[in-house]
């Protein structure tokens, strides 16, 4: 069992909530996941680390309530517990110093954002971060990102804060104003494969986080296979990060599609579930 020791709501639909969890926070790294179940009769789903704290021995996770699981997951409260927690999975993230990095975070991607930009900013990086979405309310980890960048640019789509229109508008007008030598992307597939397309003109090292639907996460299912420069990879265990310029996104889009209804396959609830608006 895994306790609750601290929660808190970011928007409406999205939660903080950190775990006692000594021993995964022992073997933690940036990038990696974790699978949780709420209780017995639960689903184990992937949450990526938000952060970790080995002198405290906690983790901290960042959950959307968009489906059964999730949101049992969103209902507990301080004080209360998990049934179990497997991990630390996927592997780590290479952090080094290679220079000028921009991190792209869209909707619930931008809390997977974090703990990549900030290792990345204690190897002595430059780091800039773009987050987008839909509109002001939706907003969630802007000040912690703030204090670990050295700058941050937001996009809604309605204008509501920050800049009107898409992360990848401001994408552009870096890269045109300046050279980068790696650019990070975490959101919806549409926006990572955007992002892809951009800086591949560009030649620019292009990292994406791959959320792909999992079962077992340990490489055993086939469940997240990906076709990546034209081989089969499983996302648990040969990501979940991978080069963006790669990745076959609309294999991908198209395997994600076949686990949705009709309605959910519907732009309108994509745009919904990942609180980003696509192109
Ligand atoms: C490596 C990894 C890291 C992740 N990190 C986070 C995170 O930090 N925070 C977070 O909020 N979510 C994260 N996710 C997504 C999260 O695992 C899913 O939202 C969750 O499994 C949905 O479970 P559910 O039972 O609540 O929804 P379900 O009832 O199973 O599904 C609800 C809807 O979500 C869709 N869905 C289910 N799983 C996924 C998925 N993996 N990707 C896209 N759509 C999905 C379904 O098709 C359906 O449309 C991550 C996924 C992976 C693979
Ligand atoms: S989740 Fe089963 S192989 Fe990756």
């Amino acid at each position: 069992m895994y306790k609750i020791i601290q929660k808190r709501q970011l928007n409406s639909q999205v939660h903080l909530i950190e775990f006692e969890a000594k021993d995964l926070a022992m073997a933690a790294s940036a990038g990696q996941f974790v699978i949780l179940r709420v209780d017995e009769f639960g689903e184990r789903f992937p949450l990526t680390l938000y952060d970790f704290d080995c002198e405290n021995g906690t983790i901290t996770v960042v959950c959307q309530a968009i489906g059964v699981s999730t949101r049992k997951l969103c209902a507990l409260s301080q004080g209360d517990s998990v049934l179990d927690i497997s991990g630390p999975l996927g592997r780590s993230e290479q952090v080094q110093n290679v220079g000028k990095v921009i991190f792209v975070g869209g909707g619930v991607g931008t809390a997977e954002v974090y703990p990549i930009a900030k290792a990345m900013k204690q190897a002595g990086n430059d780091v800039t971060v773009i987050i987008g979405f839909r509109t002001k309310d939706l907003i969630i980890c802007e000040q912690e990102i703030k204090r670990i960048c050295d700058n941050l640019y937001i996009t809604t789509d309605d204008g509501s804060y920050g800049r009107k229109g898409f992360v990848t508008d401001i994408l552009k007008e870096l890269l045109a104003k300046d050279s980068y030598d790696l650019v990070f992307a975490i959101g919806p597939l549409v926006m990572m494969k955007s992002v892809s397309g951009v800086t591949k003109l560009k030649s620019i090292k292009t990292i994406v986080s791959l959320n792909s639907i999992m079962i077992d996460g340990t490489g055993m299912c086939g469940g997240c296979r990906i076709k990546y420069n034209e081989q089969a990879k499983f996302t648990c265990v040969d990501g979940p990060a991978f080069d963006g310029h790669l990745v076959d996104y609309d294999d991908i889009i198209l395997r994600q599609g076949r686990f949705k209804n009709k309605e959910e396959q519907s732009t309108k609830h994509y745009e919904h579930k990942c609180q980003i608006k696509l192109k």
